[in-house]
Parts: structure tokens; sequence; C-alpha cells
């Protein structure tokens, strides 16, 4: 029987179980894929503790993976039993040995992309790929401010500022982290458990402060964000670390410089097959390229799913996280 991540209450890592299921068939449309690496995401710890609601309960967990197409529905063009593949907007429930999903939800592997480095890279690299191409599309040799620079999405935010030539500022809980993202193409940090991110921000840009804030911490960060941006600049509110943002009084737009904010996220941006499709093909190309490197600095067991939870919750992992079947 394949195993598979299940919890039937909300709260902390130790709601997390590891159980048999049985094996699932796709239905119209849908493929099963046997899962060789899971991608871990902070947005799990949001489903897995009630900040975001999951559809019932008993729920799986995950929407990431990437392996082997082993079970077909009927109708499904484009897959066949045997394909490499990998996902990052399935329905809950990747944190499995074998996970159903529609068959849109998934894409084709170049051989030049392994599992693991797909699953730690999917849905982290499409969300840089439309913070930093789309939401707000940044040119070289702007100076941008990103938020956890170390972390999964972060240091593929690093890699790729460096590579279109923009200069990003990220923050960081220390001196290893500091590091991290520099090793990775931040130009510089702010350490902000010693530094006060408004005063580094504004020494580091002459005073000009920033055209765009790419924030994921949420209640703790969204003043300090905003006090970042130039007079029309944009606050991308993308994650909830701390919190979600929540009870804005809009008029503080107008007080810190008639700013723009916007709350984005994956499903909104690769809402369609041609979009999801031409977003993928910039990310491998960035794989291909060497440009974008994974950096999968944590490897836990799928059985293990409760203990990756905690520390990537805890603050102690940097780069990516994968589960392994
Ligand atoms: N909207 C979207 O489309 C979208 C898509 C993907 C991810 N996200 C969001 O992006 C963020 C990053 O996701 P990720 O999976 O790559 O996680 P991650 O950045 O690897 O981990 C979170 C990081 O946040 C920092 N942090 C700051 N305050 C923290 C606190 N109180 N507790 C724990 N960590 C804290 C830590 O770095 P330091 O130690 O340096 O502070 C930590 O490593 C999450 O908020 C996630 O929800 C949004």
């Amino acid at each position: 029987m394949p195993k598979a991540i299940r919890f039937s209450r909300t709260g902390g890592p130790e709601v997390l179980e590891f159980l048999d299921m049985d094996t699932p068939e796709p239905g119209p449309g849908e493929i099963r894929v046997s899962n060789r690496a899971i991608g871990l995401n902070y947005i799990e710890i949001y489903f897995r503790s009630g900040v975001y609601p999951v559809p019932g309960l008993p729920s799986g967990l995950g929407t990431e993976g990437a392996g082997v197409v082993d079970a077909v529905g009927e109708g499904v063009t484009g897959f066949a039993v045997g394909d490499r593949v990998a996902y990052a907007q399935a329905p809950l429930g990747s944190y499995a040995e074998q996970h159903i999903l529609p068959a849109d939800k998934a894409i084709q592997l170049p051989e030049s992309v392994d599992f693991e480095t797909a699953a730690a890279t999917m849905l982290k690299g499409l969300t840089v790929q439309y913070l930093l191409r789309q939401t707000y599309p940044v040119k070289a040799g702007e100076t941008i401010l990103f938020h956890a620079a170390a972390g999964g999405v972060g240091l593929i935010a690093c890699q790729w500022a460096k590579a279109l030539g923009a200069k990003l500022i990220g923050t960081v809980s220390g001196p290893e982290k500091a590091r991290l993202a520099m090793d990775h193409g931040a130009w510089a940090t702010i350490n902000y458990k010693e530094e006060d991110i408004v005063e580094r921000v504004r020494e580091l840009t002459g005073g000009d402060m920033v055209p765009v804030v790419y924030d994921s911490i949420g209640k703790d960060t969204w003043e300090t964000s905003l006090d970042c941006l130039q007079k029309r600049g944009l606050m991308v509110s993308f994650g909830n670390t701390t919190g979600p943002v929540s009870g804005v009084n809009i008029g503080i737009l107008n007080q810190k410089g008639s700013l723009y904010v916007t709350r984005p996220s994956l499903a909104g941006y690769a809402d369609t097959r041609p979009r999801f499709e031409a977003m993928c093909g910039e990310l491998f190309e960035m794989l291909a390229s060497g440009d974008i490197k994974a950096d999968i600095n944590q490897r836990f067991s799928l059985a293990d799913a409760a203990r990756a939870h905690e520390s990537l919750a805890s603050g102690q992992t940097t780069g990516s996280t994968v589960l392994l079947p």
C-alpha cells in the first residue's frame, strides 16, 4: 500500500500522520504520479495550522512534486505512463508516494532537470518568475528589497535578480544567512536582528529608497516595507510568515507616498495552460543555463514531514527542502 501524510485536525507538526492509503485510480483528465521527490513550502504550514482553510478533514498536504507518471485517466493527452513530470499547483496531497492530479497541472521535465531539482524549484521558482518578471518587471541596474533572502524562494530570487542585472538587498536573521544570500548574487544584506531595515535601505540607496519591496513576512514587516519604498513604489505582499496583514487603513498608502500594494499568488499568474507553460519554460531555461541552481540544503524522508515542518517554521532551514518517499 502506498504511504501518505495526512492530518485530521489542524495544529502543530504533531498532527501530521504517516499512513497507508489505498492505491488511487486517476479519473478523467487526471494522471497518477509516483513521486520521487516532494517540495516543502511554507504554505503547507498555513494549511496544517489552520491559517488557510483546507477543503475538508482528514486532508492530505502539499501541492508540489516530481516523479514518473504511472497511470493515466480517460481523455488525457500529452502524458503517458513512464513520463518524467513535475507539478506545483496540484490539489493538496503531494506529501505521498503517489498523487493524483489534473494533467494540466503537470509539465514534462526536460532531461536536464532531475527530480529533486524539480521538486525544489517548481513552486518557488515559478513564484520568483512571476514576482520579478511579471508583478514588477525588474530592470537592470534597479535596486530592490527582498525579505527572507536566504530562504527557499529567497535564494532563487537572489540568483534571478543577479541574472537580470538588478541589485537585490536581502533581509536575513544572521551572518551565515547573509553570506549565503551574497554567495547567491544578493548585492547587499540587512541583518534585521541587529540593523534597522529602513535606515540601511536609505544608506545603501543613497537616500533614493527602492521602487519595489517583495515581502513574504507579512504582519511584522508591513509598515517597515512601506517605509523602504520610493514615492509611488510597489509593495508586493506575497506571504504571511509572521501572520497575515489585516485591518489596513488604505490612507497609509497616501501618507507614505502614493504607494501601490498587491497581494499576488502563483495561482493568479499561472492561471492558464499557456501562461503556466511559458513560466515553466523560463524557469527551465534559467536552470539549464546555470543562472539558477537548486539549493537543496535539507532532505527529509516523507515519514519525517513533521520534523521538516518544525525546521522550516523555526527559521532553521536555508534554501529549499525536499521530502523523499
Ligand atoms: N504568494 C505566493 O505565490 C507564494 C509562493 C511561494 C511562497 N510564498 C511565501 O514566501 C515565503 C517564503 O516561502 P519558503 O517556502 O521559501 O520559506 P523560507 O523563506 O525558506 O522560510 C521562511 C523564512 O522566513 C524568515 N522568517 C522571518 N520571520 C520569521 C518567523 N517569525 N518565523 C519563521 N521564519 C521567519 C526566516 O528567514 P530568516 O531566518 O532569514 O528570517 C525563514 O527561513 C512564505 O511566506 C510563503 O508563504 C508565497
